[in-house]
């Protein structure tokens, strides 16, 4: 897989480099980089390679070998933390060495690389009408958060602003209840004011969080690179996933969130959102067609009632079927076809030492570099590899849950962010509480406390090396 130098190593194109050239990794003549160093980038460690670890460990004990320790990850300061590592890798999902690595064409925002001219028609016209403003001949409304999906995803079309959501629910005797009779648990923020037809003449004001409510969440609007990769992954995989977790690393293991898909009845693992509580890019089309906007369609017919009174729909100036599904394909289509982030290309020092160090502290346990996709008409994203750093799973986050049930999830869930295009973003976490990326790891509790706890006995190089490594994402 690699030629080695007197300086440094080369490593091919691969899951392990995406950037697609060939990568020179720093401090071949440094033993404690040496040390920090994976022996293995594309195959990773998987049931095989734990079993050796294992064999290894139980060697040294034994015997104490000094020729052993260049062979075992380990850091100085680390050794309790030596088999914290049970990330499952690309090949246990059914990927092969040969596997081709999902690109994008151009920059962030760019489409999928290898899209045929009707395809890349359909993804300009998605980001067309994705970010298209609608008004209230449109159906926007009576209450909703703006006015077009590129408003909260953009910098560039289909990322983040950075724009929080409310959602609020009260919690009774360990029940969630969401509210919805008082509007709840998404809040809309926005109104379309005063209007006058055949029922009178009325005033719709934003919704607030009404007093009954005793948690209140916001929510950071995520970027939607790549999920068209995400969305092409067979419920089977994250089931397996969720398996494979459950056998290496009971401790940090995810559970799919089991969920309706709303078109065809089905129960399907959850995979969008922050608590995975929506099964396809389609799906969630619809929702925030409805949920954001106030534009019904045909899976969301339903309009949103203000502040939960319904009788107030009375005075809906646009009461029938806002749009009849075009502009929900359309939305589907643009994020279907929207790029993965790329790996920043720049050379950083000690990323390679950095991610090793993620892995061994257990990171990417829940992090899960990289997935596979199944078969897909769209042949950009048949049968890919893609590195999303997620497994797309709840776990339990303890201190760091929302406090919100939703879909599948309960109150200390939380889908494990991916994250890849973190370098793009300038907050971070559900609710947007951290302004650095070590600010978020800090926040880990639940399942997450012993990798925080692990992060933080790092010694410090080593912890900025994890740093350096996140950067490049
Ligand atoms: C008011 C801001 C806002 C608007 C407008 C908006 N979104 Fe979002 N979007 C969000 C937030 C916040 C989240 C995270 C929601 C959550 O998990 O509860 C999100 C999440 C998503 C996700 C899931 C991404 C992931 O990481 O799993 C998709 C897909 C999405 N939005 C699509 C759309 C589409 C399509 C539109 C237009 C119809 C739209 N959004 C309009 C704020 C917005
Ligand atoms: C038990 C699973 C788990 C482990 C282990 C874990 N994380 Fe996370 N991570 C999560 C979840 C879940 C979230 C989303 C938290 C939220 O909803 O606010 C997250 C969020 C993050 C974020 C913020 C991403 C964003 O989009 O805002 C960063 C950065 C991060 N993790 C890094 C790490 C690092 C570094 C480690 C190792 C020290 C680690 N995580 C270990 C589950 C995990």
């Amino acid at each position: 897989m690699r030629a080695a130098n007197s300086r440094g190593i080369f490593l091919p194109a691969g899951p392990g480099n995406p950037v697609g050239q060939n990568e020179w990794i720093p401090g071949e003549d440094n033993p404690a980089l040496r040390e920090a160093r994976s022996p293995n980038l594309y195959i990773g460690r998987g049931a095989a390679g734990r079993g050796a670890i294992v064999v290894l460990v139980a060697g040294m004990l034994l015997v104490g070998c000094e020729t052993q320790r260049a062979t075992i990850a380990t850091a100085p300061t680390a050794k309790p933390d030596a088999d914290a590592d049970a990330t499952v890798d690309v090949t246990e999902l059914g990927a092969t060495p040969q596997t081709p690595v999902a690109k994008t064409n151009g920059t962030l925002g760019g489409p999928l690389a290898g899209l045929d001219a009707a395809e890349l028609a359909r993804f300009e016209a998605g980001r067309d009408d994705f970010a298209e403003e609608e008004t209230v001949d449109d159906g926007i409304g009576p209450v909703f958060n703006e006015h077009s999906c590129a408003t909260c995803h953009d910098a560039p079309v289909g990322g983040t602003t950075g724009r929080t959501e409310t959602r609020f629910g009260r919690m009774i005797g360990g029940v969630f209840d969401p509210l919805t009779e008082r509007g709840g648990s998404l809040l809309q923020d926005h109104a379309i004011g005063m209007v006058a037809g055949a029922a009178g003449t009325f005033t719709f004001v934003p919704e607030v969080v009404p007093p009954e409510a005793n948690v209140r969440a916001l929510r950071l609007t995520t970027p939607l690179f790549g999920l068209g990769l995400v969305d092409a992954v067979p419920d089977a995989a994250f089931l397996a996933l969720a398996r494979l977790e459950a056998f290496y690393s009971p401790a940090t293991r995810g559970r799919p969130s089991m969920v309706t898909e709303i078109g065809t009845g089905a129960t399907r693992v959850g995979r969008f959102g922050w608590k995975a509580q929506v099964p396809t890019l389609h799906q969630f089309s619809g929702d925030a067609y409805l949920n954001e906007m106030g534009v019904t369609s045909p899976e969301f017919p339903n309009e949103n009632c203000p502040q939960g009174d319904c009788g107030l729909l009375v005075f809906n100036p646009q009461p029938g079927l806002n749009n009849d599904g075009t502009d929900v394909d359309r939305f589907t289509d643009f994020m279907k076809l929207l790029g993965p982030p790329q790996r920043n290309p720049d050379r950083v020092f000690h990323a390679q030492a950095g991610e090793n160090a993620f892995r061994r502290i257990g990171c990417a346990n829940c992090h899960t570099p990289a997935l596979v996709t199944g078969y897909s008409p769209v042949a950009a994203l048949s049968h890919k590899v893609f590195q999303p750093y997620s497994d797309f799973l709840l776990h339990d986050m303890g201190r760091l849950g929302d406090g919100i049930a939703q879909g599948g999830a309960g109150v200390r869930e939380m889908r494990t962010a991916p994250l890849w295009g973190l370098s793009a973003r300038t907050t971070y976490l559900h609710d947007g509480r951290a302004r650095s990326v070590q600010d978020a790891i800090l926040a880990h509790g639940g399942q997450g406390a012993d990798a925080r706890a692990r992060y933080e006995r790092l010694n410090p190089v080593i912890r900025a090396a994890v740093l350096s490594f996140l950067s490049t994402l």
